[in-house]
């Protein structure tokens, strides 16, 4: 990972730029790095889809897009206007050689024009099944050979399991070097998710408490409040267990447990990363079910609303059994983490929209106090708040004010819009750039890939083969099944009340002003 420079002159190719992803995303980042200046000052966005619209009405969607999406809000006009006109939409059918042909020639002309030899990325942002088709094409086309400069990206699901990622690996580098290929895993873009290194590796203070002498577990929790909404067809295919924790649930994993790399290089960083994986004890399938808990929402409320249960959403089978709901605990079996629980938990309509890791410290070795002082005493704990609300917190206990001696806990905190008075960019903008750049340090190399589609492979294999008796098994608004609760409880521990709810339950705790998510 280098400090970041503006990129060379670069084209965008993106497949399916009629789509969600392009037009909710993609072109809002692409539109925030322009106003901060980090786009190069030659580059062209060249959009291919099979709908049939010229420039200008794609240029106009993608501008309600970015009215719509980008964290800045509604696009001004002049800008937009410089923006646009490098947005060029290129019909296609993505399943043609003839398709390829002409964009060969067409990124020639370019390069000619320019004349310079341009960043090529071709940005695949259509559903996986289409993956090896266009991979295929480009290499056909030569698209493949500059091996510097032409970069594909891929969004998840990458595979379904880990034979099906194994040979799209296989099939994706027999045609271009890994360093070509982009994995997308979005939580690594984020800058919370990026500051857990910045945290870890950039102070010293931490670094000796973070082991198994103090650290009791660690809880990674990421709750939505939304249901599958219009996404119920590939949802159906994943679930949670694939949906999120295969991705990026054990990446903050791997952030929270790697041992420090020796340098911020990309293959560096990603091989301490992978080596957490390969320490996470295999789960055999008759433990499957002390190890992990599913759960799908049942109709129920959320903030006043009611909402429907999962069964009912489109495009959902109505007696589905696909979970919307995962906790599992991990341990990661090596010398800093030996017998320490890691319990990640995620799951949709849960009553909040909140990221979170707490590290739960040990106890103090010796209560010094009289019982009477300790009443409200709590171990220490970190939380590193990932969104919407953007800090780090430690609870800690003092001395309660007054004339007999208690212990109360307070918090310390840390919120990245108080400290720098911005908002951080989005995690989109950030792989970009990075894209852009050919740093590929944020991006799933093939064997993480892998190794954490090995991982949940039991549970998977499990979980297909045994069917869940109760579904629905939570009503909407809840914390999950009461199976995730015994998950934790077998180990005397209980899921701790994510902070953000904490604070706003209690204000004078913490200084929260999030909006519940729409
Ligand atoms: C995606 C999942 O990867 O992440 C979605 O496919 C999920 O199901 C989304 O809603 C959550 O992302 P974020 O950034 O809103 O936490």
């Amino acid at each position: 990972m280098e400090t970041k420079k503006r990129p060379d002159a670069t084209i965008f190719v993106i497949f399916g730029a009629a789509g969600d992803l392009t037009w909710r995303k993609l072109i809002p980042a692409l539109y925030n790095l322009y106003l901060d200046h980090w786009m190069p000052d030659r580059f062209l966005v060249l959009g291919m889809d099979r709908s049939d619209m010229g420039d200008s009405k794609f240029r106009d969607r993608l501008r309600e897009g970015v009215d719509r999406f980008s964290r800045r809000g509604k696009t001004g006009s002049e800008k937009w206007k410089a923006f646009a006109k490098n947005l060029v939409y290129f019909k296609a059918d993505m399943t043609k050689d003839g398709t390829y042909n002409d964009l060969a020639k067409k990124l020639s002309a370019q390069d000619k024009d320019w004349d310079t030899r341009t960043n090529r990325i071709f940005y695949l942002a259509v559903p996986p099944s289409m993956i090896e088709t266009i991979t295929g094409h480009l290499a056909k086309a030569k698209l493949n050979r500059d091996r510097e400069r032409s970069r594909v990206v891929i969004e998840k699901p990458f595979g379904r399991d880990l034979e099906s990622a194994r040979k799209l690996n296989q099939n994706l580098t027999s045609k271009f070097k890994e360093s070509q290929l982009f994995r997308i895993d979005h939580y690594l873009g984020k800058e919370t998710v990026q500051n857990i290194l910045a945290f870890r590796f950039g102070n010293s203070m931490f670094e000796p408490v973070w082991n198994r002498q103090n650290i009791d577990h660690v809880q990674i929790t990421v709750a939505e409040q939304v249901g599958v909404g219009h996404r119920g067809g590939y949802y159906e295919q994943a679930g949670a267990l694939r949906d999120m924790i295969q991705n990026h649930l054990l990446q903050i994993l791997c952030l929270i447990a790697m041992e420090a790399p020796v340098s911020f290089d990309g293959n560096e960083v990603r091989n301490k990363k992978v080596d957490v994986l390969h320490a996470i004890r295999p789960i055999f399938p008759e433990q499957v079910h002390h190890m992990a808990a599913r759960g799908q929402y049942g109709g129920g409320w959320i903030e006043g609303e009611q909402v429907a249960a999962y069964r009912s959403e489109a495009d959902v089978d109505e007696s589905s059994e696909t979970e919307t709901f995962a906790a599992v605990k991990f341990y990661v079996d090596n010398w800093r983490w030996q017998g320490v629980p890691f319990y990640l938990r995620t799951g949709k309509r849960l009553p909040v929209k909140t990221s979170e890791v707490a590290i739960q410290f040990r106890p103090v070795p010796h209560q010094t106090f009289p019982a009477a002082a300790l009443l409200d005493w709590r171990p220490n704990r970190l939380i590193l708040a990932i969104q919407p609300e953007e800090g780090i917190l430690l609870r800690f206990g003092v001395k309660h004010p007054g004339l007999s001696f208690h212990l109360s806990p307070v918090m310390m905190q840390f919120y990245y819009r108080e400290a720098f008075k911005t908002k951080p960019p989005e995690a989109y903008e950030t792989l970009l750039l990075d894209v852009m750049e050919g740093d590929a340090t944020l991006f799933m190399r093939a064997d993480q890939s892998e190794a954490a589609w090995s991982v949940i492979a039991p549970i998977l294999d499990v979980w297909e083969n045994v069917k869940s008796t109760d579904f629905p098994n939570y009503p909407a608004g809840n914390w999950g099944p009461e199976e995730a609760d015994i998950l934790i409880a077998q180990d005397g521990n209980t899921w701790i009340v994510p902070t953000l709810l904490q604070c706003r339950e209690d204000t004078s705790v913490c200084r929260v002003t999030t909006e519940p998510e729409s």
